[in-house]
């Protein structure tokens, strides 16, 4: 480790080493992962707390709902396999749930600020990433006095170790729906305007869990929002110039990237707030706008076709959900085969298209620094 921040500080090799050094690098042990996001990364929060997400959520890797808002595994998962550890359980899932390995925080709907408490917006989350985090320290806690009071060892397998918080993979994956919100509400002055605070946010989750002695980061930026094929559902013909040659909103990317820029800044200096920790960015707008962009060489269909559900003309019958259009009942189910198509319902991506991402950013490809997942324990 010594050997190697000399080699970095005297930056004649410092290149050399981001190209090759981290294939010198040990891979990382990591014991647990703590997870928080929104449904991007939820494996069952909003399914434990609210009404069950259903059929044909899950259909294609589960074969049934498995609180994911796709038909199959999300990055998350994707992420769980590559550092060899089980999928996560949902914090809130009271039934059946092994937190050993670690605990998913995220549910589908969250935003890093509060939501508005006098108006209830339909689809927000109650759990903010503040209320992620105070559930997570509150978990740890509770967690630790339990583990201590464990008489038989089968009480205590089902928990995390206590040492374990230290050398577990701290994941984020949250923002998009502070940015949907905005849309609704602000315009995009007003928007940018309210970034910073955003972006602050999200770094106070980050150092209160190092407070808590996590160490290593992994922190997803925001996908390109306005190429959720949603954007289009109540908006047919969008006059020219309001989206771009593959059909997405270019006024909401912009701000997409511009949130991204940010929070990039922001991560920056959190690494010198948070000395001992590793951080990593990982930019999975780059990786979904590529795959989005190219879906003809990958033998996709149109990323604005979504898989599941009925959107014809102004009628839409959401996936999973049953209405009558035109005195017909009509059953919003899912396409034949999923694995060809990027959205699963409009909002959320289908396995193929998480299993893409995952891909392309787990290696450290797109990652600041650029280190792969398995290496992320190592500070650069
Ligand atoms: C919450 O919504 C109300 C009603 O639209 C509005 O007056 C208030 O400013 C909002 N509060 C926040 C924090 O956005
Ligand atoms: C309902 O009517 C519209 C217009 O005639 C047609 O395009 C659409 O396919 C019909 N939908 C169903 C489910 O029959
Ligand atoms: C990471 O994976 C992607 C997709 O397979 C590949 O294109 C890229 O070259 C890989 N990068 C590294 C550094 O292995």
């Amino acid at each position: 480790m010594e050997f190697w921040r000399v080699l970095v500080a005297s930056g004649v090799l410092a290149s050399w080493i981001l190209s090759v050094g981290s294939a010198d690098l040990p891979v990382c042990q990591f014991p647990a992962i703590y997870n928080f996001g929104d449904s991007n990364s939820d494996t069952g929060g909003i399914s434990a707390a609210f009404e069950p997400i259903r059929a044909p959520y899950g259909v294609g890797f589960f074969h049934k709902p498995a609180g994911r808002d796709s038909d199959g595994r999300l990055i998350i998962d994707f992420i769980a396999e590559r550092v060899k550890l089980p999928y996560l359980h949902a914090y809130l899932n009271s039934l059946g749930a092994n937190f050993r390995h670690g605990a998913n925080f995220a549910t589908g709907g969250s935003t890093i600020r509060r939501p508005n408490e006098t108006i209830y917006e339909y689809g927000i989350s109650p759990f903010s990433l503040d209320m992620q985090i105070v559930q997570f320290e509150q978990f740890k806690a509770r967690t630790l006095e339990l583990y201590n009071q464990a008489k038989d060892p089968s009480e205590k397998a089902k928990l995390p170790r206590p040492e374990d918080f230290a050398k577990a993979l701290y994941t984020f994956d949250i923002g998009q729906n502070d940015l949907s919100v905005g849309f609704r509400k602000m315009n995009f002055d007003q928007l940018r305007a309210a970034m910073p605070d955003i972006t602050n946010q999200l770094a106070s989750a980050v150092q209160h869990i190092y407070k808590q002695g996590g160490r290593t980061f992994w922190i997803h930026n925001t996908g390109p929002i306005g190429c959720l094929p949603v954007n289009l559902f109540y908006n047919l013909h969008p006059d020219p110039g309001y989206v771009d040659q593959y059909g997405c909103v270019k006024g909401q990317n912009d701000m997409a990237m511009e949130f991204n820029r940010q929070l990039k800044e922001r991560i920056i200096k959190l690494r010198t707030e948070l000395p001992e920790a590793s951080i990593v960015h990982v930019d999975v707008y780059t990786a979904k706008y590529s795959m989005i962009s190219n879906t003809k060489n990958l033998g996709m269909a149109d990323p604005l076709k979504v898989c599941c559900g009925y959107h014809v003309n102004y009628d839409h019958v959401w996936c999973g959900n049953k209405a009558t259009v035109n005195n017909t009942e009509v059953y919003g189910a899912s396409c034949k085969n999923p694995s060809l198509f990027i959205s699963w319902d409009g909002v959320h991506y289908t396995e193929a298209a998480n299993k893409f991402v995952a891909d392309h950013t787990l290696n450290g490809t797109l990652s600041d620094p650029p280190i792969p997942i398995t290496q992320a324990c190592h500070k650069q």
